[in-house]
């Protein structure tokens, strides 16, 4: 007898006969199936990525149906290469082939510009700032810090220093963060009160974005609204402000937040911040907002959290490996109640900490946002 023999005959849930070559039983059968999927992830990636960055998709959009070699005429490459290159689309019914061999849009005809303008610049964000620095993720988990930035950009320190001296970078990384931003603005200041005549400080306020921002979503009040954030980010700040024409109400301030906050405010914004660091961290932050606030005063997190039941969204596939090996080093997303707890913990009285509902997110959504106010009494 055989030992794949004694193997079929043992294992109760075996579901392939004994004539086949090899015997999995179901649980074996499922963990390999998704290790495959995990495989061949980044190869998807890039050659549907491809397919977008040289033109295919915007030449079949804009001309209607076209063959390899009128499509390698149009983008460059081989027509072999591209043929190739299409295979997966089409398998994907990303496009389709007719029997004359010419490819159109089929699945990738119904996302709209809008929907488009959100999931191409997290792939482009992927491919320049995930893709390259992962391949150190190990040593960066190690190490307690982003070991792709050192090896491939000779920087040591965050992503965020990194931008001020890379423009890919930057580029890569502002685009997703714009589109996020623009995504969730309105979620966000629906769920924000603002007093007339308020004084906001925008912390870590990045360019000013933020602070033009606030004072178009709460015209109402006319709102005070100052962006702190590294000196570096002042003249782009300003730029902002006088780009439209909110010099008068916003200003900046420069510093790190870690030295402490700036004081004068009645409500501390933390947009997209907070998960970029780990809890003693956090908690530094919170305890500096605390003391810069008086009594009366509020703070409202805005953050990038994971959902109570971690399968309901996709946010543990993206932001463990996204902080630890591409921007920080440390940190990651929270539950909501997490930083609620923590917020607490800081002295704060938490008035609102709530979640997006994820059946309202569409559906090539990464982030699912929490909102946490917290009253300094
Ligand atoms: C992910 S961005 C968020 C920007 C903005 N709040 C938003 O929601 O779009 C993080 C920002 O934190 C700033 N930052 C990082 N560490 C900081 C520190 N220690 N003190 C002040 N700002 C800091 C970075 O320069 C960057 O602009």
């Amino acid at each position: 007898m055989t030992t794949r023999d004694t193997q079929h005959r043992t294992d109760q849930d075996t579901r392939v006969t004994q004539n086949t070559e090899a015997v999995w039983n179901t649980e074996t059968e499922k963990v390999l199936t998704k290790l495959k999927e995990y495989a061949l992830g980044p190869m998807r990636f890039m050659n549907l990525l491809s397919c977008f960055e040289l033109g295919i998709v915007d030449v079949l959009r804009a001309e209607g149906p076209r063959t390899a070699v009128e499509i390698a005429e149009r983008v460059g490459g081989a027509p072999a290469a591209i043929e190739q290159l299409l295979l997966l689309p089409v398998k994907d019914e990303f496009l389709s082939q007719d029997e004359r061999g010419r490819y159109e849009l089929a699945g990738l005809a119904h996302p709209s510009a809008a929907d488009l303008g959100r999931v191409l610049p997290w792939m482009d964000m992927i491919k320049v700032i995930c893709l390259r620095q992962l391949y150190w993720l190990t040593d960066s988990v190690r190490t307690g810090t982003v070991v792709g930035l050192k090896e491939l950009y000779g920087h040591e320190g965050t992503l965020y220093s990194a931008t001020a001296a890379n423009d890919d970078l930057r580029a890569s990384w502002s685009a997703m963060m714009d589109s996020v931003t623009d995504y969730i603005d309105g979620w966000f200041f629906a769920n924000l009160q603002v007093r007339p005549g308020a004084r906001i400080l925008d912390l870590a306020g990045n360019t000013g974005l933020g602070a033009v921002l606030t004072r178009k979503y709460k015209a109402e009040a006319d709102p005070a609204v100052v962006c702190f954030d590294f000196p570096e980010k002042e003249a782009a700040a300003l730029a902002t402000f006088a780009a439209h024409g909110e010099s008068e109400r916003c200003g900046f301030i420069g510093g790190d937040v870690f030295d402490g906050v700036p004081e004068g405010f009645d409500l501390v914004l933390i947009k997209h911040f907070l998960d970029m660091f780990d809890k003693d961290n956090v908690l530094r932050i919170l305890r500096n907002v605390h003391a810069a606030l008086e009594p009366g005063g509020e703070v409202c997190v805005l953050v990038p959290s994971h959902p109570e039941h971690l399968a309901d969204t996709s946010s543990v596939d993206f932001f463990p490996a996204y902080f630890l090996g591409c921007t920080m080093g440390e940190g990651g997303p929270q539950k909501v109640s997490t930083y609620a707890a923590w917020a607490r913990e800081a002295g704060f009285e938490v008035t609102t900490a709530i979640s997006q509902d994820v059946a309202s997110m569409p559906p090539d959504m990464v982030p699912m946002h929490g909102i946490i106010v917290g009253r300094k009494n």
